[in-house]
């Protein structure tokens, strides 16, 4: 097997290939002036398993279509197998139609990798795992739960006694299972999404967080919204400390700013989104365990 790092994971691409002692393909990449993206794969790739390593994190169409066409490629040059593994998987969040007319994003990128000639999808903690593993029936996939691993990762970056807050129903299964692995106590907050202007609001209500640690834990910020309330919210409850951790980053720059100016103590996420501007804990073990147990 060999990597192909694509332009958006290319440490994380790199980590792989360093974790399995693989060999690396390089790429040529460069934008054109009207945004468009020139690649080129430099090396030899004929009757080799390939796989691609890239999020798909804003601006996730180019991300996406960049996959598409390396998948593509790589067939056309005749690679026996490509393996896209994608830490965290665009579009995502629309797998099922709501309203008449509504575009079902996930279940049509699905099928844009498998028409890429994509033969193998991972990911990390898809929106729904249970959709995403029946969604193209064709394509291998594996969905990666990487709460365990970052469970043990956080207490080895910090051992605190705390208290795990989730910002919404949602986040329970995570937060369970974190709370389960830690044997720590947790609660979660009450979200609200307006249905037409999808502005967030988490109840106000009082939480028994004074003078405790509190974690605050949440698969993905995008707009940073969720995360936001809730800051407020568990800060107005005098906590002595608080950290806020989440999976999937996406937030922009001045989202994370406007995070740090609250006051939390820390912000923390995985590298499934590869980021300079906060701490990141890697997961590139996760990935490597799972190519080892299944292709090397
Ligand atoms: C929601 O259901 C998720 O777990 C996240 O809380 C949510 O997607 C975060 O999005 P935003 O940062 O836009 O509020």
């Amino acid at each position: 097997m060999k990597i192909l790092p694509g332009p958006a994971s290319k440490e994380l691409g790199e980590r792989i290939a360093k974790l399995l002692k693989l060999p690396l393909l390089d790429l040529n990449s460069k934008y054109f002036s009207d945004g468009e993206t020139y690649l080129q794969i430099v090396g030899d790739v004929l009757n080799e398993e390939i796989a691609i390593v890239q999020t798909t994190a804003p601006p996730q169409e180019k991300r996406l279509m960049e996959i598409l066409l390396l998948a593509s490629t790589l067939k056309e040059m005749g690679a026996s197998k490509v393996i896209a593994i994608v830490p965290y998987l665009c579009y995502a969040r629309s797998d099922r139609r709501r309203k008449d007319g509504e575009v079902v994003s996930h279940e049509i990128t699905m099928n844009l990798f498998y028409n890429s000639g994509i033969d193998t999808l991972i990911t990390i903690n898809a929106h729904n795992s249970e959709i995403f593993l029946e969604t193209a029936p064709n394509m291998e996939k594996f969905d990666l739960n990487i709460i365990p691993f970052l469970a043990k990762e956080i207490k080895k970056y910090k051992d605190k006694e705390w208290l795990i807050i989730g910002p919404d129903s949602g986040s329970i299964k995570d937060i369970e299972l974190t709370s389960r692995i830690l044997n720590l106590p947790y609660i979660t907050l009450e979200k609200y999404r307006d249905p037409d202007t999808h502005k967030i609001s988490i109840k106000d209500a009082e939480i028994d967080c004074k003078d405790k640690d509190v974690l605050l834990l949440d698969d993905i910020i995008s707009s940073g919204g969720t995360a936001i309330d809730a800051i407020k919210l568990i800060l107005k409850n005098k906590p002595s400390s608080l950290i806020f951790f989440c999976i999937h980053n996406l937030a922009s720059e001045e989202v994370i700013n406007e995070i740090k100016g609250l006051g939390v103590n820390e912000i923390i996420s995985s590298n499934t989104v590869e980021r300079d501007d906060i701490e990141t804990i890697d997961i590139a073990n996760s990935i490597t365990d799972l190519l080892e147990e299944k292709y090397l």
